[in-house]
């Protein structure tokens, strides 16, 4: 072993003990732990001063090498804790700064965006608001319903050509999804005798899709029994509806139509409430210029459904109707598809 070699470790081990001041001048001034990691680096890194230095260990003479070593675990450390004390501070300083500060109890707060109801909650909600104002109670039924309940008890035999007009998804051969909400006048007077008087809004569902058809839309089911119920009291009920719901004067006529579980039937048309029958220019979008738009159906309760539902079809008369609320919500915003109802899109939403 030469004294060069020993000259050599001796060199190694100053270089490495120099660079403690080194390291404490670079890091003095610095107040963010990013700067704090880039010098941290240019010491201990992969490519560090620490490091270059250090290879020289594996051309020392063994006998020296644990010397350097040491040597290099002392700066190392030192820097780590160094480091360590330096990030430590910096937390602290902005935890007081934290404590430190002040607020303007007083300043306004930011506006938040609440959030409200569906257009067609909206919508629903509005109509049994109204038709409660005319003595009517809610009543409700389930979706997932008896072939009985939304077929038979209506009129609607299994061979009927009336199914067709009905697409319907079934569950299992006895249980269907519920192709409208007449099925809830059926459960209705099993359950209660007259006076009746009841709406009945809720989830349909039909094999049907397209800009206007929606495999679920939402109904809206009227009912009423009692003794000396008439058509012009059914005519009475859906002018009133119509005007309170559009909040302006429009008739309502009604179309002679069939329906199994009425009789009379008809098609319920009101004044198009966008140009009210005027011929404008453009032609009206919403009824082609007719003036008049279809909303539902509605007729007298047929004898026969009072006969499978037990009410005295002697001593009692009824009327029903079914309505759309997707139309109603079309008809009083326009909205021309009706799969903006169900997508659930903000940017549609939030205008209503
Ligand atoms: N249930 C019928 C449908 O969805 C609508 C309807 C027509 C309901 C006539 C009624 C009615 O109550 O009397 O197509």
């Amino acid at each position: 072993m030469t004294d060069s070699d020993h000259a050599l470790a001796e060199l190694t081990i100053q270089q490495l003990d120099g660079f403690a001041t080194e390291f404490a001048r670079a890091i003095e001034p610095l107040v963010d732990e990013q700067s704090i990691r880039a010098v941290q680096a240019q010491f201990l890194g992969k490519k560090g001063k620490v490091g270059e230095v250090l290879k020289i260990v594996g051309k020392l003479p063994p006998a020296d090498r644990a010397k350097v070593g040491a040597a290099g675990n002392k700066i190392k450390n030192t820097i780590e804790h160094e480091v360590a004390r330096r990030l430590g501070e910096l937390v602290h300083a902005a935890a007081r700064a934290d404590l430190a500060r002040t607020f303007d109890v007083t300043l306004p707060a930011r506006p938040h965006g609440g959030g409200h109801l569906h257009l067609l909650t909206q919508v629903r909600l509005e109509a049994v608001q109204i038709f409660s104002e005319l003595g009517f109670v809610v009543a409700d039924g389930p979706q997932i319903e008896t072939d009985w309940h939304t077929f038979e008890a209506l009129a609607i035999p299994k061979e009927h050509p009336a199914r067709d007009m009905q697409d319907t998804f079934y569950v299992s051969e006895e249980i269907v999804l519920r192709t409208h909400t007449s099925p809830v006048q059926v459960r209705t007077m099993l359950t209660q005798p007259p006076p009746i008087r009841i709406v009945a809004p809720g989830h349909v569902y039909r094999r049907d899709d397209d800009p206007t058809h929606s495999p679920m839309f939402t109904q809206i089911e009227g009912l009423a029994v009692d003794e000396g119920i008439s058509f012009a009291d059914l005519k009475g009920v859906l002018i009133h509806f119509v005007s309170r719901f559009f909040q302006r004067d429009l008739t309502v006529r009604l179309r002679p139509s069939y329906f199994p579980f009425v009789e009379p039937g008809a098609e319920v048309d009101m004044q198009c409430s966008f140009c009210m029958g005027a011929a404008v220019s453009p032609p009206c979008r919403i009824c082609k210029t007719t003036g008049w738009v279809e909303i539902g159906g509605a007729g007298m309760v047929d004898p026969d459904v009072f006969a499978q539902c037990k009410v005295d079809s002697e001593k009692y008369t009824g009327f029903a109707f079914g309505m759309g609320l997707e139309r109603m919500a079309m008809l009083r915003h326009g909205v021309n598809d009706i799969k903006f109802y169900y997508e659930g899109d903000l940017r549609f939403l939030e205008q209503f």
